[in-house]
């Protein structure tokens, strides 16, 4: 996005909680689709870091009154997810990477803008982005565990304390 400065505070909101929605439809979808038993596991690891990213925003969402992500939105998911699953698994990955740096300049635009009882849980979906990123790096370069960050940040985010907004 050129004008992050110009969005709003909900404008990102809507935009980040979509975009955790769009992430579930996309894992999943290729997670259904791949005939790799292996990467089949990861994106449903993936898919699971995606829901509790939905579930920590969700009472942020809620009171800023974001609607949910619209039906003709998620079939891009789904397109998305569909290359994901059948496509070469590290060309993917790389195009991901490039995807995974926009977001996370996105999403660290929301934070200067949210109220103090929401920055908690914004930086949290900046840094799952971060993660991801993390994942593919380490799956690229065939490393042991590759989703060892991901699982420790799955576990960072039960410690998080209740919503008081
Ligand atoms: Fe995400």
């Amino acid at each position: 996005m050129a004008h992050n400065t110009e969005k709003s505070y909900q404008d990102h909101l809507c935009d980040i909680y979509h975009g955790e929605e769009f992430g579930v439809v996309m894992f999943q979808t290729a997670a259904d689709i791949t005939k790799d038993k292996q990467v089949k596991e990861k994106l449903l690891v993936l898919k699971r870091l995606e829901e509790e990213v939905i579930r920590l925003l969700t009472p942020l969402a809620e009171k800023h009154g974001i609607a949910k992500a619209s039906g003709s939105y998620l079939s891009r998911a789904k397109q998305t997810g569909q290359a994901l699953g059948t496509n070469d698994w590290k060309k993917e990955l790389k195009k991901m990477a490039k995807l995974v740096d926009g977001c996370i300049a996105d999403y660290a635009a929301a934070v200067p803008l949210a109220p103090p009882e929401d920055q908690e849980r914004i930086r949290f979906a900046v840094a799952h982005e971060g993660v991801i990123g993390q994942f593919i790096a380490k799956e690229l370069a065939g490393q042991d565990e590759p989703l060892s960050p991901v699982t420790d940040f799955i576990a960072a985010l039960h410690n998080i304390p209740p919503y008081s907004g």
